[in-house]
């Protein structure tokens, strides 16, 4: 099994080189690879040096926590309530004065070249090194596979005039975007679910009490090269921010890319704390869990957000609010998802379910002159909660697609050809009609409309001319042509996201098909973003 595929693999997972993979690989597998050691290139010998480098000073700033002369530093700690076994998981540390890391560092044989690749010391005016971290409680933090690759110090002293925390620069060996605080270890919890905070003390104060899927972010707002991280161990992301303004902007920005990614994203509400790790401290892991429990969805996230925006007790700005509300509700594929939302929506801002739906219905055919679909949605059906397989909706599409098939054949019938499949049809005699003018086509023939009205079937004439009859009307037929193609599309590769989503979660998959697997959904996922 240990082919070029696996080193891909696994180099794209663990973003190692193919060295480092190779290394990687071998470690696991228990055997010794000597004579590799000639094949590094100067780039990646420097950069084995530098994670050498990281664990060297991780054990020089955790050792240093516990000497008296760290005294400051362990009464912080025990402030923050961090128990020893926390402070042992995270390698927790306590940077020194001056130039007391740079020093070690030397006496470790690193060179001034190597050291200052990490920009944990730095050359002063007078050519002396000093420390970056200096009197700092320090968090190192790892990749994923558990390698020191950085830092971030916080200040001991809330009266200091210093930044509360500072962080290492990037180097050959940290980019803050292909990164997450602590995913080394959430990974290996049980739960799918990771929680997203934003400080290394959120995420460590929760796994102290049992909360071990948290990660934190470190104050930037996240990547997709961190979503993309994400969904090799979890299907779920439920963000804690701050809830301020700022939070709540990283919050929708983290909530899309996610989206993209295939990510169910949630989000937290918490009251009375300003910080998970408050909370916790506070109100304890129960009721924290409890929290992460009654998250929101996404959409529930955007129209609480919305509604900020609007008051909703003058008529016009509730007007504006339905119309935005409609938008979003529009955009969810799933018919049932929709309802649940429509239903809440309804009930908590006094707003009828049928002016919901009715906004809803103009969305799904905005190109198309009148509001066809107005009348056609059973909004009474929706109340009784009877799940039907096939919706007005599509039945009126279906209906359109032949309408404009049989009419404008000339004008868009190659382009609905090639999109849209037999099976694609869900209403059984429309798809006979759809039938009967691929038959014609196969043969040949394009005037359809004279040939389909020829054909001496009283059924078949009695369905014809239910559609015919129609006499819809549009402004673009253009327009509505890509619109039916994008939906096929869209319904197509959505249902394919979501069986890769769940097949590569199969533990037993090799690592080849779980490569081929992810190709795929990010090639799905391109031209979804391009759909919409
Ligand atoms: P917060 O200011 O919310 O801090 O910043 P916190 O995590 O609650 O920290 P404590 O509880 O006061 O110790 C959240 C995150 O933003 C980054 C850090 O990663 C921090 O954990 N940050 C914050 C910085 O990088 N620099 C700063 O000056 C402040
Ligand atoms: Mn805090």
């Amino acid at each position: 099994m240990l082919d070029g595929d696996v080193f891909t693999f696994i180099s794209k997972i663990e973003n190692l080189t193919f060295k480092e993979s190779l290394e990687f690989l071998a470690e696991r597998a228990n055997i010794k690879l000597p004579s590799l050691e000639n094949l590094d290139s100067p780039q990646e010998r420097l950069k084995k040096r530098l994670y050498e480098l990281h664990k060297d000073a991780t054990n020089f700033y955790h050792e240093r926590l516990y000497k008296p002369l760290a005294k400051i530093a362990q009464n912080y700690v025990k402030q923050r309530r961090l128990d020893n076994k926390t402070l042992k998981a995270f390698k927790i540390g306590y940077s020194g004065e001056r130039d007391e890391l740079y020093k070690f560092l030397i006496s470790r044989g690193y060179t001034n070249k190597e050291i200052e690749a990490t920009e944990l010391c730095f050359k002063t005016d007078s050519g002396n090194y000093i420390d970056k971290f200096r009197k700092r409680l320090m968090f190192p933090i790892m990749d994923v596979s558990g390698r020191a690759i950085a830092f971030g110090g916080r200040r001991l002293d809330e009266n200091q005039k210093t930044a509360k925390y500072l962080n290492s620069n990037e180097s050959p060996i940290f980019l803050k975007k292909n990164n997450l605080f602590a995913l080394n270890l959430a990974k290996k919890s049980d739960s799918k679910t990771l929680i997203l905070v934003e400080g290394y003390m959120d995420v460590i104060s929760l796994h102290q009490r049992g909360v071990t899927n948290a990660v934190a972010s470190l104050g930037t707002a996240l990547t997709e090269e961190q979503g993309k991280l994400i969904r090799r161990y979890s299907d779920k992301v439920v963000f804690s921010y701050d809830s301020d303004e700022a939070g709540q902007n990283a919050i929708a920005r983290g909530l899309d890319i996610l989206e993209k990614l295939g990510i169910e994203g949630k989000v937290l509400q918490m009251e009375g704390a300003k910080d998970p790790d408050e909370y916790i401290i506070k109100y304890g892991s129960g009721r924290f869990n409890l929290l992460v429990d009654n998250s929101i969805s996404i959409i529930e996230f955007k129209v609480k957000r919305l509604k900020q925006n609007y008051n909703l007790d003058i008529a016009s700005e509730k007007i504006k609010f339905l119309k935005e509300v409609s938008k979003l509700i529009a955009n969810i594929d799933s018919k049932i998802e929709r309802e649940i939302y429509i239903n809440k929506i309804s009930d908590s801002n006094e707003i009828s379910k049928e002016a919901i739906y009715a906004e809803i219905n103009k969305l799904l055919y905005r190109n198309s002159g009148q509001n066809i679909l107005e009348k056609s949605i059973p909004v009474k059906k929706v109340e009784e909660k009877k799940e039907v397989t096939i919706n007005k909706a599509e039945i009126e599409r279906e209906k359109m697609i032949l309408y404009f098939l049989i009419k404008n054949y000339d004008e868009i019938g190659d382009k609905i050809i090639s999109k849209v499949l037999v099976d694609d049809f869900k209403v059984e005699k429309y798809k006979k009609i759809y039938n009967k003018i691929l038959e014609i086509v196969n043969n040949g023939n394009n005037n359809i409309y004279k040939e389909m009205t020829n054909i001496e079937d009283e059924e078949f004439q009695s369905i014809l001319s239910e559609v015919l009859f129609s006499e819809y009307e549009i402004n673009s037929v253009d327009k509505f042509v890509d619109d039916i193609i994008n939906n096929y599309e869209k319904n197509k590769l959505n249902s394919r996201k979501q069986e890769i989503l769940k097949e590569i979660k199969i533990e037993n998959l090799s690592e080849e098909e779980k490569l081929k697997l992810e190709n795929e959904l990010n090639e799905i996922i391109t031209k979804l973003a391009k759909i919409k």
